[in-house]
């Protein structure tokens, strides 16, 4: 249990390291913690410096899950326990010990997380965010619904990560509090129209 116990701390320590904060400071981009929605993440560096400084935030941010937890599956842990490296990892994007403890939604950190379950879970979570932010245009609700269909489908295809599945949605739940007042208020941004407002 001590190497559980340590690689759950690695992991929260790799998930502080908000690499959209650190990619806006190498690009002398506006810092995405006060511009946009004020969110350290891909949606809102898209945003304030588009497509190809978002796509290194999601890259690196994808990797700050997958790869403690495909560490832990190689260390041979119980699923529980990897669940529980994924969970930190997403925790330390939250509030990361780095950057005052102000993170991000942990939407491409927990997909991260997610991946090593397998291309099928993958695929499904993938085209589940695509589906709705391509007929509803709001990428906040695509990470909202991606998250509760998230336990549903690894119940079905892999049943023993349904626990820590569901504290990933969870938590990613619970982070688009403000999104989801926006939605119910109809002033959230749409996703094109987000991207469109600094062209
Ligand atoms: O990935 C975060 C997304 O779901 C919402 O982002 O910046 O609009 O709060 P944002």
């Amino acid at each position: 249990t001590a190497t559980v116990i340590i690689f759950i701390f690695l992991a929260y320590l790799i998930g502080s390291v908000s690499s959209a904060v650190l990619i806006c400071r190498l690009k002398k981009l506006p810092d995405p913690r006060v511009h946009g929605s004020n969110n350290p993440g891909t949606t809102n560096v898209l945003r304030l410096g588009g497509p190809q400084a978002a796509a290194w935030v999601l890259l690196a941010d994808l990797l700050k899950g997958t790869i403690p937890v495909y560490c832990a599956y190689w260390a041979g842990f119980e699923p529980v326990y990897i669940g529980l490296v994924g969970v930190a990892a997403c925790l330390g994007h939250i509030y990361p010990i780095f950057f005052h403890f102000k993170g991000g939604k942990a939407v491409a950190t927990s997909m991260g997380a997610m991946l090593p379950l397998g291309m099928d879970v993958a695929g499904l979570l993938v085209g589940c965010w695509l589906l709705v932010v391509a007929l509803s245009g709001y990428s906040s609700l695509a990470a909202i619904i991606t998250a509760l269909a998230a336990p549903v489908f690894t119940y079905f295809i892999k049943p023993e990560y349904t626990l820590p599945v569901s504290m990933l949605g969870c938590l990613v739940i619970l982070r688009h509090h403000e999104n989801i007042a926006r939605l119910y208020n109809g002033t959230e941004l749409k996703i094109w129209r987000k991207f469109s407002m600094n062209k």
